[in-house]
């Protein structure tokens, strides 16, 4: 339970707000790399309340700026994407992928020391894991976080966003809240396990506080006394490892678009061999065509979100097809931000306090002039693995996950 003051704190990112200002240090997840297309349309990119343009140069090159035109505000969405720059349709201001300007309407005499000193706002960009990363920060620019997907060819890695209509941490609680998995993904588990995994459904939990986070393990008795352990690695601010049983991965993320909705990425990798058909299949089979927007609810609160109704009677226990979409939906169900003074929370709940207890000590040093969580130290991301496995009765569980992920 947090006071209200405290969940507005760690909710609100817009302006100055100090959450949003803090998390605007690190770098940022901003749109799918193949949403850019050399010399194609320029795509909007919102992130903490603010508009900006994304575009991709007609050398490849991306870069993001400020949406509004540094002239007097027209959208940059609107203009000419060619010759390596974007060109403003009002005045015909061009903006090189550079960021040097050129401003045809001034006088010869003065054009170049005039287009020397417009204020464009360029920001800093990569490319990795094939989306475009951006950071928005102010002073020293971080390292950037080379998590595993990141560091792989394209081929090795696929991504899909949705547009999710609730608060950035209504969804990075989901991803640390292991113990839902065994309920409102029941119909699914199938997919991620067998049935018999999940039978134990008051599973005991672990959480390791890590560098970069934590560790959650979710430890289920089977019923020849051994263990089935599900790891789960939190990352902060925003990044989740959800546990497969192969070295595949899945890495998720929350990232906050305003104060009342978050870009819901998934991320799925295979660090050995390309991506198989039948996997993106798996994933495509649970969301929508769109992999840059997978999520267009026609579901709201009046039509119950179009839950199926007859399906639960006939044993799906949700209702709803699609474990991101069972997510979304119970999320955007609690209100774009739950009240969280309201709660009443039980003992699966704990990784969820660590989190709130994390960002609200990072906050009180970030205000007092120290760098934010993990910012204040060098990580090495691409090392962070996860798995599920199984261990035998009376033993740390530690020992076997050290092993198969090769931690030294
Ligand atoms: S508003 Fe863009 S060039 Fe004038
Ligand atoms: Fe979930």
């Amino acid at each position: 339970m947090l006071t209200k003051e405290q969940n507005e704190l760690l909710t609100r990112v817009e302006g100055d707000a100090p959450m949003g200002k803090m998390l605007r240090q690190y770098w940022i997840p901003a749109l799918r790399s193949e949403a850019l297309v050399a010399d194609g349309d320029p795509v909007r990119v919102r992130l903490f309340g603010q508009n900006y343009v994304a575009f991709r140069a007609t050398n490849g090159q991306v870069a993001i700026f400020d949406e509004g035109c540094p002239h007097r505000g027209a959208s940059l969405l609107l203009a000419r994407n060619e010759d390596c720059a974007l060109t403003c349709i009002y005045h015909g201001w061009k903006f090189g992928v550079d960021g040097k300007c050129d401003v045809p309407t001034e006088p010869e005499d003065r054009r170049a020391a005039f287009a020397a000193k417009v204020p464009l706002k360029k920001y800093p960009v990569r490319e990795a894991g094939t989306i475009v990363w951006v950071w928005l920060g102010e002073g020293e620019m971080p390292d950037f976080p080379a998590l595993e997907f990141t560091t792989l060819p394209d081929t090795h890695v696929r991504s899909w966003v949705a547009q999710v209509q609730v608060n950035w941490l209504q969804g990075v609680e989901a991803l640390v809240d292991t113990a839902h998995v065994g309920v409102l993904h029941k119909s699914h588990i199938p997919l991620l396990a067998d049935e018999d995994e999940f039978d134990d459904i008051a599973p005991r939990y672990d959480i390791d506080p890590q560098p970069y986070g934590f560790r959650a393990a979710a430890l289920r008795k089977m019923k020849d006394g051994s263990e089935y352990v599900r790891v789960t690695e939190y990352i902060a601010p925003w990044y989740a490892y959800i546990p497969q049983r192969g070295p595949n991965g899945v890495c998720v993320m929350s990232i906050p678009i305003d104060d009342y909705n978050v870009n819901q990425w998934y991320i799925s990798f295979d660090p050995i061999n390309p991506l198989t058909k039948d996997r993106v299949k798996f994933f495509e089979s649970m969301i929508g065509p769109d992999p840059n927007s997978f999520y267009n609810p026609k579901g709201t609160f009046e039509n119950r979100w179009l839950q199926d109704r007859e399906l639960m009677k006939q044993g799906h226990f949700s209702g709803v097809h699609g474990i991101p979409i069972e997510d979304f939906i119970v999320q955007e169900s609690m209100g774009s931000i739950v009240d969280r003074s309201k709660e009443f929370l039980g003992s699966t709940d704990e990784a969820i306090g660590r989190l709130r207890r994390m960002f609200l000590k990072s906050l009180e040093n970030f205000k007092n002039g120290k760098p934010p969580v993990t910012l204040d130290k060098k990580i090495d991301y691409a090392s962070i693995k996860t798995r599920t496995f199984y261990t035998p009765p009376n033993t740390d569980w530690r020992d076997k996950f050290k092993e198969i992920v090769e931690i030294k």
